[in-house]
């Protein structure tokens, strides 16, 4: 099986492709209010806006640096 990856906001059912799209986590936040409810996509959020990737294991060793 494959191993499930993070791709999106599952509280606002936005994927990282369409949040990519607002350019900063603010303007993403402002339009979309990803991010704000259940936190848990923030820190892959965050690494989206700075690698500019759209998918991440569950793991991804970078997730550290982005809390
Ligand atoms: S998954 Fe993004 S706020 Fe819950």
């Amino acid at each position: 099986m494959d191993e499930e990856l993070v791709n999106r906001c599952e509280c606002v059912n936005k994927t990282f492709e369409q949040l990519k799209v607002y350019g900063t986590l603010d303007e993403a936040q402002e339009a979309t209010g990803c991010g704000r409810e259940c936190e848990g996509c923030m820190p892959y959020l965050r690494l989206m806006f700075a690698s500019g990737e759209t998918a991440f294991d569950l793991d991804d060793p970078r997730l550290s640096s982005y809390q």
